[in-house]
């Protein structure tokens, strides 16, 4: 039903345009405890196989929502109906902020792939903990958090992921430090080991002071090299981290079968999607490798299905996360991958 009727209908709109309708309508059944429990019932797929232990979490199966559909951290209820074992909202910054100028989210559907320079837009922290103080979650919640784009001096960089860490603390379950975006001056920097153990560090000291020990996950960019991505393992491996999500999207085009001159015209922004995927299978990979397993690892980029599901987690992935392909495939995509995997 999704890909006859709903997808041509949204696709008619902007891309950005339907994404707010789709969350919108989603939050408007909110309440309606029927619809939420047929939903529920529609979407579910329930097996011990698929369970997965990890963190000190219990996750009922390996398949997570990753960053970027639910912004602010309304809607991941709604969303969990679809069968998603964890959903990472954000990412979201201390302050609330505009992101970049529209349009700013392309599709590309020859290649079932997008193009987004959204420039992490998002109303802030305190609005997402209100949103979450309203709605208590019906699934593991992870925050993905960064820095705010006005934020330049390194000392205020560090500032603003202990601001948002520390305000989202006793609200969610896990933490990723969105390092990647590919769509903010200067953030793929910090993945540079020494920013990164500035910026990490205190955050594992804050960690200490609190009673509850919550995971925090580092996201990586698919465009890293190796050299690059060993010394951020290393430290990973050394530091406490307890995980890496592999990857955000790309800024490399190679491989699309969108015109050219299409693609020129959109300009900058991370691609995701399809074409994404051999890159973020090769990441996960590498990894998985190099850290000879020791380190978790959540494998996101270009999952459409099954079959991506499925390489990924013999890659090394101990859990997945789908974007893109909840936007080409639908919601069933979730049922489909875990009915493969049971
Ligand atoms: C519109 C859009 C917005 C995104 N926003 C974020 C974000 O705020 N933080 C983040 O870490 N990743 C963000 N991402 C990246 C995704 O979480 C994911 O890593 C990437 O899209 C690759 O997965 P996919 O091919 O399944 O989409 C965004 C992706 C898209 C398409």
């Amino acid at each position: 039903m999704y890909k006859r009727l709903i997808r041509p209908i949204l696709f008619c709109f902007s891309p950005e345009k339907a994404h707010n309708m789709t969350m919108r309508a989603l939050r408007a059944t909110r309440g309606f405890r029927l619809c939420d429990k047929l939903i529920r019932l529609v979407f579910r797929r329930k097996s011990p196989s698929l369970r997965r232990s990890l963190f000190g979490l219990e996750f009922k199966n390996p398949v997570g929502l990753a960053a970027g559909i639910d912004k602010n951290g309304d809607t991941y209820n709604e969303l969990s109906r679809f069968g998603f074992s964890f959903i990472e909202i954000g990412s979201l910054t201390p302050e609330p902020q505009e992101g970049n100028p529209k349009p700013r989210l392309f599709r590309l559907p020859k290649d079932r792939a997008v193009i987004n320079r959204m420039g992490i837009n998002n109303k802030g922290v305190a609005k997402a903990i209100d949103n979450i103080k309203a709605n208590p979650p019906k699934c593991i919640l992870c925050a993905s958090i960064a820095k705010n784009t006005s934020s330049a001096a390194d000392s205020d960089v560090v500032e603003d992921y202990k601001k948002a860490f520390s305000h989202l603390y006793d609200f969610v379950d896990m933490f990723t430090l969105n390092v990647s975006c590919p769509n903010v001056e200067g953030l793929r920097n910090l993945q540079d080991v020494s920013y990164l153990s500035d910026l990490v560090d205190p955050l594992l000291d804050l960690r200490v002071c609190y009673d509850t020990y919550k995971p925090i996950l580092i996201k990586v960019s698919p465009d890293l090299d190796h050299d690059e991505l060993n010394e951020i393992l290393n430290y990973c491996m050394l530091s406490g981290i307890d995980g890496i999500v592999a990857g955000n999207t790309t800024i490399s085009r190679g491989g699309l079968k969108t015109k050219p001159s299409k693609v020129q015209r959109i300009g900058k922004g991370g691609l995701s999607g399809s074409p994404l995927f051999n890159k973020s299978l090769e990441l996960v990979r590498y990894i998985h490798q190099y850290t000879k397993g020791r380190l978790p690892i959540v494998g996101v980029g270009g999952i459409m299905g099954p079959e991506e599901a499925k390489a990924m987690l013999e890659a090394g992935a101990s859990l997945i996360e789908i974007c893109t392909g909840f936007i080409y495939e639908g919601p069933s995509v979730v049922k489909r991958i875990l009915k493969s995997l049971k």
